[in-house]
């Protein structure tokens, strides 16, 4: 008998077939019993018809408990009333194993148990919708830059230099030498940049961040385009493309999950290019006037980026940011020097910074005085300077966090649940 998934189960109608997965719940009704089977790819009902009471296959119906691990053969009834349009008439069933206590039951649990059983609570229908839409926000993510012309060049995890600071640097040994595990794979991708053009990674990040968020991660992936010859504007329209691109292709291939996720599509169906786009100067006034306790110079705060949500119902561009809350290579504002032409997207409904990014100094001069100034070893940077010694020009780029997009775009509370291991700060189990 053909082995089918459930997702394909609407090409097998009236057809005898094979479904492997897990006991999902169960319940009797007179001389009818229910199954839900979970194979991964969704929930099917099967029942079973039996007249007498101890045939075995009710016997062994008798003996399943939720997550319990089966397979079952019969036949693919269409039914209007069952969840998924169709049913299985179930004719064998097999027993591999028979699970005894599973933790997560149907009743509700507290999420510091939950992320103790992280490696079961993923088999739960919400983190399966929220995971789901994650394999389809990196595809989309990959086809946007594959078929716009990038080039995915992968750049390395252990680095000998910080490229976001140093504050939150994984340190490790390297043999003999120092190594830090990789915050951004932008400087090598200014140097992939200068050989092909326009290039992208993707990979792990890490920060040691000290702060408890909602919205950081210790261990989380970005997508990072560069592209040569590319000014600030360039790189702001890419942005904006980038995140159009994504929103547009989940509201395409997910509905189901969305829904599973009481998502209110309304805002995501408002993400349409251009966003507005403010000047840092311009978002302070307007945070300031709503309350905000910021200064020039600061950073958002979570508390201030909740604020650009209510006056924005779409994401918005902020550009212009005071040079000293930002990293070593931006390049300066050449009419105020004291500010870089930086990039940050931040998200609608409150979900912080999407993308952070800008374009890069391509002066020799002014590179080694601001690698300098923020006291990084020159030895380390020698390379990467050597890209401004030969044939520099004016370049920008930008990093996308997966799990901040997904978070968003999901409208999940805690950025925990958006990746499936999530690493937080002091945790690291399971
Ligand atoms: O703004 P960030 O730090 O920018 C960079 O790393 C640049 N080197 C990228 C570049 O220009 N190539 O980080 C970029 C994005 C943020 O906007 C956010 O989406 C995500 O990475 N991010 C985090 N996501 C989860 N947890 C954290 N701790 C994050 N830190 C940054
Ligand atoms: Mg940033």
């Amino acid at each position: 008998m053909k082995w089918v998934y459930i997702e394909d189960i609407s090409d097998y109608k009236g057809q005898e077939v094979e479904i492997r997965g897990w006991v999902y719940n169960k319940r009797s009704s007179g001389k009818v019993r229910f199954l839900l089977i979970r194979d991964g790819t969704g929930i099917l009902q099967g029942t079973i018809f039996s007249d007498e009471k101890d045939s075995l296959l009710f016997k062994r119906f008798d003996e399943l408990t939720q997550e319990s691990s089966i397979v079952v053969r019969g036949r693919v009834r269409e039914d209007k009333r069952s969840p998924g349009g169709f049913e299985l008439s179930i004719e064998d069933l097999e027993i591999i194993q028979i699970a005894e206590d599973y933790p997560i039951t149907p009743k509700s649990h507290g999420v510091p148990f939950l992320m103790e059983h992280r490696h079961l609570w993923l088999r739960s229908q919400k983190q399966r919708a929220i995971l789901q839409i994650r394999a389809e926000l990196i595809r989309a993510i990959r086809d946007f830059f594959d078929n716009s012309g990038f080039r995915l060049m992968d750049t390395p995890i252990l680095t000998p230099s910080a490229c976001e600071g140093t504050t939150t640097l994984f340190e490790t040994e390297y043999f003999d030498q120092k190594a830090y595990l990789s915050q951004s794979g932008q400087l090598y991708n200014e140097a992939t940049a200068m050989a092909f053009g326009k290039v992208y990674c993707f990979g792990p990040t890490f920060r040691a961040e000290k702060s408890k968020t909602r919205k950081h991660l210790i261990e989380f992936w970005m997508v990072e385009p560069e592209v040569a010859f590319a000014a600030l504007e360039d790189i702001t329209e890419l942005a904006e493309d980038t995140i159009v691109y994504i929103v547009k292709r989940i509201l395409e291939k997910n509905k189901k999950e969305l829904e599973v996720l009481e998502r209110d599509i309304k805002p995501l169906e408002k993400v349409k290019k251009p966003f507005p786009r403010k000047k840092y100067d311009e978002i302070l006034k307007m945070i300031q006037e709503k309350g905000s306790k910021m200064e020039w110079g600061d950073d958002f705060g979570s508390p201030d980026e909740t604020l650009i949500s209510e006056i924005f119902d779409t994401p918005v561009c902020i550009t212009h940011f005071p040079a000293k809350i930002k990293a070593f290579y931006m390049e300066p504002d050449p009419e105020r020097p004291d500010l870089v032409l930086g990039v940050d997207v931040q998200a609608s409904e409150g979900y912080g910074e999407l993308i952070g990014g800008g374009q890069r100094i391509h002066d020799l001069d002014l590179l080694e005085k601001r690698i300098k100034k923020h006291n990084l070893p020159r030895e380390a940077f020698e390379w990467y300077l050597d890209l401004r010694k030969f044939g520099s020009v004016p370049h920008s780029g930008f990093g996308l966090g997966v799990e901040r997009m997904l978070g968003w775009i999901c409208k999940i509370k805690h950025i925990r649940e958006s990746i499936p291991f999530p690493r937080l700060l002091y945790k690291i189990y399971p």
